[in-house]
């Protein structure tokens, strides 16, 4: 037996993954575990975790792959700081104690942070490479080009190159400061929301705008190639000198200074959202022609924080020259961590590689999972009590007919996701249909108001009946953009139509009824959508099937189970502690159903403050 641990730690979204003889046996982030979103701490709990789940102690851990080269960065970070002295003297002290203590002494820092002693091989891999091997080695293909886009990694922050069989091998790379995920950062940024959290925000905000700045973007800022690298001006950037990312150069161009967080959104910024968003799909469609070009492969395979942006895979994969794309659900640095565990087991030892006919990524449910027999031990202590299901069909039917009902339902069943969205095992459900179904969760679960339509989860088989798909197009992990089909919209009348494209109030504009499933339904008519399909998911499968029977609709609204700031619940602890605090109507934990009742109620109303105040905006 073979046992790899792989580590992602100390940048955004630390995490650990065990992959025992080639089959990932378990992977989480760190954040679910201590609760603080995003968390890039030395993932403790989450390698704790791993050994667990795979019965293992640290002394039968064989390698210790860890997914990025200390050194290699720390020299671009001093290279970068010493170009650009003395201004970036400020941001470089205050980011050097951390190196110091911590990345320069990685190793001893992961013999310390295993929790036992070992004599596993320390391996570290590069940052790129780890995006690749979670890109290539998981998915389907025995050969496929791969593409990674990232923030930034060590020196290169986009790279391209082929996986074929047990291989990965990077062609070439673009590098840092000219990076696409730092453009975008610095929009999201200007934009008024969180750097490396919000990106999905501007994404989102995008179909608001008009792309009027395009031009100035391509003309001004990046020199976009026809082979989709660019160059960035960084007359208009402050991030390698400071602690922001724009400077008052760039603030000019776009009229005005950067949005502060929380105020509200102007037209501006939407027209700016959609034009960063623009020419982000248009890089990547570069990019997708040029890779596919020179390397000939008809599949591609995607990593990095880049590929979270749905909305240009959908095109890639519309638009694009490639046959099919799989991208990996823990697109960004916590996936690196599984990268760097299949790089030395495929790479390194060289073993064999058969691939799976959908992917060997389990439907990413790799973290903890949890039994009945569990859950009610839980509920008892807290003397809760629920009803127990002995026959799945009763509970399913059951809980359909609630959500027919227009109740919010949380749907805790199975191993957690690894990867940052819920795919339907800590999920929070309700009506598409329902006119008031986005503006009900938001307000009364996420406590937040948002511009955003949430997503839709859909049975695979019928998904073309709904959306803009090919017959057999799959996307499991919710990383594709796809039309509402034409005939499922439904006609707005003039009125309508301008609170749509005009209203300043944007939850206005989002909850005009604008298709069958406006829940789920964005002002550009585009759906973020998951594909459901029995084998990854078989229990949400036929969740989905018999609220299809009751009602004639196969798509559930499917949105995280948190609250706004807070990490994807793990436990059933974190889970009921969610369901007190909020307006969530029903509670399914495995084969138990809890109710909202009147004593419930009160106590969550009574909690709801000091647990919201516990996560910070993101
Ligand atoms: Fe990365």
């Amino acid at each position: 037996m073979t046992a790899i641990l792989g580590i992602s730690a100390f940048y955004h979204d630390s995490a650990a993954a065990l992959v025992i003889d080639g089959r990932i046996v378990a992977a989480a982030q760190e954040e679910r575990f201590t609760r603080i979103k995003h968390d890039p701490a030395f993932p403790t709990h989450a390698i704790d975790y791993c050994l667990r789940e795979g019965r293992l102690s640290p002394a039968n851990l064989d390698y210790v792959a860890f997914y990025d080269k200390p050194l290699t960065k720390f020299e671009r970070l001093l290279e970068t700081y010493l170009a650009y002295a003395p201004r970036g003297f400020r941001s470089f002290r205050l980011a050097m104690p951390l190196w110091l203590k911590d990345k320069l002494h990685m190793r001893r820092t992961l013999r310390r942070g295993l929790g036992g002693p070992t004599r596993a091989r320390l391996i570290f891999t590069d940052h790129h490479e780890s995006h690749a091997a979670s890109a290539f080695f998981p998915s389907p293909f025995d050969q496929a080009a791969i593409v990674t886009l990232d923030g930034v990694g060590e020196w290169s922050t986009a790279t391209f190159g082929v996986g074929e069989s047990n291989r990965i091998r990077l062609v070439d790379h673009i590098v840092f400061p000219h990076s696409l995920g730092l453009l975008y950062s610095a929009f999201t940024y200007y934009c008024g929301f969180k750097v490396n959290s919000g990106e999905y925000k501007l994404m989102g905000l995008a179909p608001y705008g008009r792309p009027i700045y395009q031009d100035l973007i391509l003309d001004r800022l990046v020199d976009l190639k026809p082979d989709g690298s660019f160059w960035l001006n960084m007359e208009y950037f402050n991030y390698c000198q400071g602690l922001t990312m724009t400077n008052h150069r760039f603030h000019r161009l776009f009229g005005g200074p950067p949005r502060a967080a929380e105020s509200p959104l102007e037209q501006r910024h939407m027209d700016v959202a959609a034009s960063i968003q623009a020419v982000a799909e248009e890089a990547v469609l570069r990019i997708g022609r040029y890779v596919r070009a020179q390397t000939g492969m008809r599949h591609l395979v995607l990593a990095g924080g880049v590929a979270l942006n749905c909305v240009a895979n959908g095109r890639l994969l519309r638009e694009g020259d490639f046959d099919d794309l799989w991208i990996q659900p823990a697109a960004g640095d916590a996936g690196g961590a599984l990268g760097a565990a299949l790089f030395v087991w495929y790479q390194l030892l060289n073993k064999p590689r058969r691939p799976e006919k959908r992917d060997s990524q389990q439907g990413s449910f790799l973290g903890p999972g949890f039994t009945t027999d569990q859950v009610a031990q839980f509920l008892s202590e807290q003397d809760a009590s629920g009803q127990r299901f002995a026959d799945e069909n009763e509970l399913l039917d059951h809980i359909a007919g609630l959500l027919a009902d227009g109740k919010v339902v949380g749907w805790f069943q199975g191993r957690m996701e690894f990867g940052p969205r819920a795919l339907g095992a800590r999920s929070i459900l309700g009506d598409p249909r329902s006119p008031a179904m986005q503006a009900t969760m938001n307000v009364k679960i996420k406590f937040r108001e948002s511009f955003r339509p949430f997503a839709p989860a859909v049975l695979q088989e019928r998904a073309p009946e709904w959306f803009d798909l090919k017959p057999g197009q799959e996307s499991p992990y919710m990383l594709l953009v796809a039309p509402v089909l034409d005939h499922r919209r439904v006609p707005v009348d003039p009125a309508t139509l301008r609170t749509m494209q005009h209203d300043p109030d944007l939850r206005r504009r989002v909850n005009v009824v604008r298709s069958e499933i406006p829940a789920v339904t964005h002002v550009d008519y585009s759906a973020r959508l998951q594909t459901i399909d029995e084998e990854r998911n078989p229990r949400f499968h036929r969740l989905l099937d018999a609220f299809d029977r009751l009602t004639g609709c196969p798509v559930l609204v499917n949105t995280s189970f948190n609250v706004r700031g807070e990490p994807i619940v793990c436990t059933p602890a974190d889970a009921y502690r969610c369901f007190l605090a909020t307006d969530m109507d029903v509670l399914v934990l495995e084969d138990i159903v809890v109710a909202k009742d009147a004593a419930t109620r009160e106590a969550g109303l009574e909690t709801r403050e000091a647990y919201l105040a516990k996560f910070q905006l993101d």
